[in-house]
């Protein structure tokens, strides 16, 4: 492909938004994907606008409870956390979601100051960014369209500004491996110095609980899946046929962690970025981990990047944890 086509892979700007220093590109990261072995795939390219509305799809099935316990515990201790936060505090979401989650935090604060969600589809952050100043009209909202899993520049604070809290719900740590969930953690104490984060992690449980919540009964988790593939083929010049790949995910005990697979259905040959890549039947594209937590791993992990381990919150189920961390001075 040739090298300026990149630029056509990136999202116009919204008011407001500044663009971060590197948005990685999804056809060099397919092609490589696709050359090596096994062959896997950062899940950050299932979100693209068809992969975010399957997201929130997600969020709605009865069998994700993820997203249904950590709303409730935000509403549940959203006062309580809001204390922790003090007065004109600001928000760094790391993936900015639906907005719903964040709303109940801002709901409780005394005089949020500023609210700054970055997140590497500017689609989806322009709209939210507009309903969120429509709805705190003295709150800053100022988005940054970049890769937070690379590194982060973020703005000076304000003056007078209160602390800066980072908030990364939705186990969205998850998805990294231990040693990138540590990097993530060390650039965040970075960045946060002086405030602190609240963070998302979903826990061990009966593999069956975990299993049903990435084997959707509507089959939406297969089609956010297989959307990573029709991704491609609307990018990347892709011929895949949909219906000659299956969507695996199972729980993988030992590591801790459900792995999402893509598995060829036969013998076939695909045409990508115009180059030609064979699949074995039974071969697969592994495109995400999700890793789950024990109360304990996760506040060591929090411990080795430089936090301070703060307040738990998790349900009675202990389906799901929220962990307020305190950053370095
Ligand atoms: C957004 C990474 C937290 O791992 O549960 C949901 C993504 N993948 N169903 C998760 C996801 C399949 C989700 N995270």
């Amino acid at each position: 492909m040739p090298a300026g086509t990149l630029g056509k892979l990136q999202t116009p700007l919204a008011d407001g938004e500044t663009r971060g220093a590197s948005l990685s590109g999804f056809d060099r990261d397919f092609v490589v994907a696709l050359s090596g072995t096994p062959r896997s795939i950062s899940p950050k390219y299932f979100y693209d606008a068809q992969g975010s509305i399957l997201f929130d799809r997600i969020c709605e099935l009865p069998e994700y409870y993820p997203t249904r316990v950590e709303l409730a515990l935000l509403a549940t201790h959203a006062r309580e956390m809001a204390r922790h936060m003090g007065p004109g505090a600001e928000i760094v979401e790391f993936g900015a979601g639906s907005l719903r989650k964040v709303r109940l935090l801002l709901g409780a604060m005394e005089r949020p100051a500023r609210y700054l969600p970055i997140d590497i589809s500017g689609e989806h952050l322009g709209a939210a960014a507009r309903a969120l100043r429509r709805d705190y009209p003295s709150l800053h909202v100022q988005p940054l369209v970049a890769d937070y899993t690379r590194h982060l520049l973020l703005p000076a604070p304000r003056d007078g500004a209160g602390q800066r809290i980072g908030f990364f719900p939705g186990s969205t740590i998850g998805n990294f491996t231990p040693a990138e969930a540590l990097h993530f953690l060390q650039m965040a104490a970075q960045v946060l110095r002086g405030g602190a984060l609240l963070l998302g992690a979903d826990l061990v449980k009966d593999p069956d609980v975990l299993h049903a919540a990435y084997n959707d009964a509507q089959g939406v988790t297969a089609a956010f899946n297989l959307n990573l593939l029709a991704r491609a083929n609307r990018e990347l010049e892709g011929n895949f046929d949909l219906t000659q790949f299956a969507h695996s995910a199972f729980y993988n005990a030992p590591l801790q962690r459900i792995e999402m697979h893509l598995v060829s259905r036969r013998r076939q040959r695909v045409r990508v970025c115009g180059q030609e890549f064979e699949f074995a039947e039974g071969e697969t594209l592994h495109t995400e981990n999700s890793c789950k937590f024990t109360i304990e791993s996760l506040q060591t992990l929090a411990r080795q990047a430089g936090f301070a381990i703060g307040p738990v919150w998790t349900d009675p189920q202990k389906y799901f944890s929220l962990h307020w961390l305190s950053a370095p001075t």
